[in-house]
């Protein structure tokens, strides 16, 4: 029998594993502006690909428009072109301009009329900080069409060099990222890489043993590439099979090949590079270490949970680290972009609890939440009560007091149905 995993290129439909959360929340529409943040292959065209399946939308692969802004427009129209068969009210092409910016002010006014939205889904979109490098008006007029143009969700899947675009609009104005909400595409979690690994959604299910199921979820950490390469490696006639060192050499060797253990290294900062050298060597990470690298770093995949302490994402990363990484090389991302990056950055129980709190919390609860964990709520930025909700969360995560805050909020509404928030986001 022929192994049914796949191990490249962007999957969908009865292919696409997991993700129900993020899936949700990107087609709800709820937000104007999303940037997902991932690494090399955690799936990130693989989601865009999926909610292009889902709901009216055109996809703009922006590095194979090369950077270029026409080819970049070309590709729009050819998009609502073919999106025009499934969505009549898109504009026909006579209505459309050729500069990119003129294009999506004009999609979405006939949008707009016929009470639709229409998601705008940019893959590898950390190509506008090159574009910008030559353009700098180019993130002006993105901004400028997503506050034009009310019909149109836009997401952005991007690895974190994208947050050099932070440093290039910071001097005029908010910095650019700013409006958006930004997500974590995080590894695939125990139950939907188990389902993976069993082919649970395809059509003939494969067989494998709980104890050995438990181990292959531990050595990939549930990347999804690194789960399909293990489950290609390791089928035989129906069923997988206890991998050999020369399977797992073999599955480093291929990831390598793809290029994502080198690319995630360079767009690590200087200090989460530290904390990094030093799990990698067995010791705990460093004292000073600021807590937020160490939660955005786990968002990513790049490090878990274990025990009281963390641990290398997966067995394979950790292994090029100690073999291959080389440590004096230079970061292609900065600290500060980092930090700003990782504190606006939101793991799925973090959203599952903002929503609570906005929700079902009024004013004078989030208040006297605050007060509890002893915060003075008017220190925290923002005005409503989003805000609010938002700022506390980061701000507990920050400093190791979600427990705290969940206890709180448990004790104050017993009426709501709080879910196991406090251990995954500790
Ligand atoms: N939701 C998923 N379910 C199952 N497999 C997945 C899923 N997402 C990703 N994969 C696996 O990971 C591989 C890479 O996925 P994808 O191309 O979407 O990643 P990417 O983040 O866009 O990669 P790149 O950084 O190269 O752009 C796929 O070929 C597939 O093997
Ligand atoms: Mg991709």
């Amino acid at each position: 029998m022929i192994s049914p995993y796949i191990t490249s290129g962007p999957v969908t439909g009865a292919d696409f594993y997991g993700r129900r959360e993020i899936i949700d929340e990107i087609t709800a529409g709820r937000c104007r502006a999303t940037y997902v943040l991932g690494t090399r292959q955690i799936g990130k065209s693989s989601l865009l690909r999926q909610t292009e399946t889902l709901v009216p939308a055109i996809f703009l692969d922006l590095q194979w428009a090369g950077g270029r802004l026409d080819d970049l427009a070309r590709q729009a129209h050819r998009e609502v072109r073919r999106k025009r068969r499934r969505y009549p009210w898109l504009p026909l092409d006579g209505a459309l301009s050729d500069d990119l910016f003129g294009l999506l002010e004009a999609i979405n006014d006939p949008v707009e009329e016929a009470g639709e939205r229409l998601w705008l889904l940019m893959d590898e979109a950390e190509i506008w900080v090159r574009i910008a490098r030559s353009h700098p008006e180019v993130l002006h007029k993105l901004r400028g069409t997503i506050q034009n143009c009310p019909a149109l969700c836009i997401v952005l899947a991007a690895s974190k060099s994208l947050s050099e675009a932070n440093t290039l609009t910071g001097k005029e104005g908010s910095p650019f990222l700013s409006g958006f909400a930004l997500r974590y595409l995080e590894p695939l979690n125990l139950h939907d890489g188990a389902a993976l690994l069993r082919q649970e959604q395809g059509t003939v299910p494969v067989a494998v043993d709980e104890e050995l199921l438990a181990s292959l979820l531990a050595l990939t950490g549930g990347h999804p590439l690194l789960l399909q390469l293990l489950g290609e490696r390791i089928y035989e006639d129906g069923q997988l099979r206890p991998p050999t060192e020369g399977d797992l050499t073999g599955i480093l060797d291929q990831a390598v090949k793809t290029g994502i253990f080198p690319q995630d290294f360079a767009a690590l900062s200087e200090p989460e590079r530290a904390i990094l050298h030093s799990i990698s060597s067995g010791q705990p990470s460093p004292a000073e270490a600021d807590p937020t690298y160490l939660h955005g770093l786990v968002g990513l995949g790049i490090l878990r949970h274990d025990g009281d302490g963390y641990a290398i994402g997966n067995h394979f990363f950790a292994r090029w680290l100690r073999e291959q990484a080389d440590w004096e090389a230079r970061s292609a991302v900065t600290a500060d972009s980092t930090l700003t990056i990782y504190n606006q950055a939101e793991v799925e129980p973090q959203v599952q609890l903002r929503r609570i709190l906005v929700a079902r919390f009024d004013m004078s609860e989030l208040r006297t939440l605050c007060a509890d964990i002893a915060i003075d709520y008017e220190n925290l930025p923002g005005e409503t009560k989003a805000d609010m909700a938002r700022e506390l969360i980061a701000y507990c995560v920050r400093h190791r007091k979600v427990s705290k805050l969940v206890e709180t909020a448990k004790r104050l509404r017993r009426d709501i149905r709080w879910e196991d928030m406090a251990k995954q986001l500790s």
